[in-house]
């Protein structure tokens, strides 16, 4: 199991020329072949990047899967332009709080949803105005450039509601509705998250300056990933964020 890494190059292929040997890393492995809860990982040239030299191996790793999602549905599918306005539903989840601070650092306006007793969280993120998950988009003044369901749970009908013109609702959830939606003429689009190396440094430039900054929960040696898992998936963390590996 296991998507996203950070660490040390110890071996690389003959061809390989952007890394080298000793080179601090963080990337993933292909979600099918998986394999990142180990002491070693094999990956790809174009999915690893330089980890940026004053962000830490935990951090690192929290961030690739959920930023290139993040960072793909607001700069590829949804054309994010400086000033804009964008609303994040589920705001304080991986991919919605890496959404809110990429799109707070392109020059964007952030306002979003979360959980009734997590608005000072969402506040302290910069997100204004907040709303819980299930809002009347009626209570809501302004339309939105970008509305990115972080969740999958947000309406198709509220999500129209708070859109501007020509604006675009993205969605994380590839459910066969939303992937016929997005298939048709108009604003609706899902993002799946793509390997890019150009992505991934991006997400890596934006963590190595401060502007991305995934929560971590948790922090695990691998001989305890399979109790912590179970308990994520039964319970969630005890607190918001990451559940991270490492090795021992
Ligand atoms: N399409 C892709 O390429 C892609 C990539 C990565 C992830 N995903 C999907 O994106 C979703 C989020 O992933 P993640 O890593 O960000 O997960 P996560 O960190 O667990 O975040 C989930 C978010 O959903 C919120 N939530 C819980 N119940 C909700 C409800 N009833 N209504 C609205 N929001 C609710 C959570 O709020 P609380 O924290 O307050 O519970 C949290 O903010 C998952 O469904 C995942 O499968 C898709």
């Amino acid at each position: 199991m296991g998507y996203d890494f950070a660490g040390t190059v110890e071996a690389v292929g003959n061809k390989v020329t952007r890394v080298r040997i000793g080179d601090d890393v963080l990337g993933g492995v292909s979600i099918k072949e998986s394999g990142a809860f180990a002491d070693v990982v094999v990956a790809r040239e174009d999915d690893v990047v330089k980890k940026p030299a004053g962000l830490s191996f935990e951090a690192a790793a929290a961030i690739p899967i959920v930023g290139i999602t993040a960072y793909q549905a607001l700069f590829n599918k949804g054309n994010l332009r400086r000033g804009a306005s964008v609303f994040v539903h589920a705001s304080l989840g991986g991919v919605g709080r890496s959404a809110v601070q990429l799109a707070s650092a392109h020059g964007a306006t952030v306002a979003g949803s979360c959980r009734p007793g997590s608005a000072s969280e969402a506040r302290a993120l910069g997100i204004d105005p907040i709303v819980d998950f299930d809002f009347d988009p009626a209570t809501l003044q302004q339309k939105f450039d970008i509305v990115l369901d972080a969740s999958g749970t947000l309406p198709v009908k509220t999500a129209r509601k708070i859109l501007a013109r020509k604006g675009r609702i993205i969605t994380v959830k590839p459910s066969p509705a939303n992937m016929a939606r997005s298939a048709l003429p108009g604003p609706f689009r899902v993002v799946i998250g793509q390997p890019s190396t150009a992505d991934l440094e991006a997400i890596a430039q934006a963590a190595g300056d401060g502007h991305l900054r995934p929560p971590i929960a948790q922090v695990v040696p691998l001989s305890e990933a399979i109790p912590a898992l179970t308990s994520l998936e039964q319970h969630g963390t005890a607190k918001r964020g990451k559940l991270i590996i490492v090795p021992g």
